[in-house]
């Protein structure tokens, strides 16, 4: 697939988002709601992310990319990052066949360096079983931040072009994409927010300039197939000017 970049040309863009990108937030709140432990939050989450792969896989989205875990979660209680460790092995174990019936190629993208060997070990094995296929591209986002990844980036293009160092001003925006981790899929169309905070939080900071945002006050646990399909409504109707003005839009589809 061909990348586009947004700030370089202004992408061909279609009713359904190619490229959703979901931090799914609210957790928490859902299970304090109903006088649980935060953690009952986190493994019913599991169950709408479920959901919402299904959705966008029969609606035509190509990739959805979830945050599961930012590089600043480790900042939780002990317990909270031990369960959430614990349901992401779980996940893997469970759900990677299911994956496959339904042609997602699964990958996982962070500083997975600092994750315990068990938790590599089956990142790698789902992300090599699911290499195959092309149907739907499950991103999750684990140990990951925006500003890690255009860190690490820059680390690794200096190491593979370090001629670059003496000439910086040729360096320009393509030359850094190759090496961002989520290199090899579209900058995201849709960006959904559940849990009421209106927030990027350190997620695809550079890939998301010209996204367009959607927050609601739906707890993650919550969100399932009406709600997501209503964000796809939302979206639909969203006038994506990429810089120009609407004029010029309108001009142009009238041609
Ligand atoms: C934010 O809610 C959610 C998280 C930090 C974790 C999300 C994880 C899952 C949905 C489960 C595991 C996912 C996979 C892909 C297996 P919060 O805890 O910040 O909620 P709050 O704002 O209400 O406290």
């Amino acid at each position: 697939m061909t990348i586009i970049s947004s700030t370089r040309e202004v992408p061909v863009t279609s009713a359904i988002p190619q490229h959703v990108a979901i931090i799914m937030d609210g957790n928490g709140r859902w299970a304090s709601k109903r006088l649980l432990p935060r953690t009952a939050g986190h493994a019913k989450g599991v169950q709408s992310v479920r959901r919402a792969v299904e959705t966008c896989g029969r609606l035509g989205v190509r990739h959805l990319t979830l945050f599961a875990f930012s590089s600043e979660n480790w900042r939780r209680p002990a317990e909270e990052v031990t369960l959430l460790m614990r349901l992401f092995v779980q996940a893997l174990e469970r759900e990677v066949a299911r994956l496959e019936d339904q042609g997602v190629r699964m990958h996982v993208v962070g500083d997975l360096s600092a994750f315990e060997p068990r938790l590599q070990e089956l990142i790698l094995q789902a992300q090599a079983q699911t290499a195959h296929n092309d149907k739907l591209h499950l991103t999750i986002a684990a140990n990951y931040g925006g500003r890690w990844d255009i860190l690490q980036a820059t680390r690794k293009m200096l190491i593979a072009e370090p001629e670059l160092a003496a000439n910086p001003l040729s360096i320009d925006e393509s030359q850094l994409e190759k090496y961002l981790s989520m290199s090899w899929a579209p900058e995201p169309d849709l960006f959904i927010r559940t849990g009421g905070e209106q927030r990027i939080s350190n997620f695809l900071i550079w890939q998301m300039a010209y996204s367009e945002l959607y927050f609601t006050d739906c707890y993650w646990p919550d969100f399932g197939e009406a709600e997501l399909l209503q964000a796809f409504e939302w979206y639909r109707v969203r006038e994506r000017r990429f810089g120009r003005t609407s004029a010029q839009l309108h001009a142009k589809s009238a041609s």
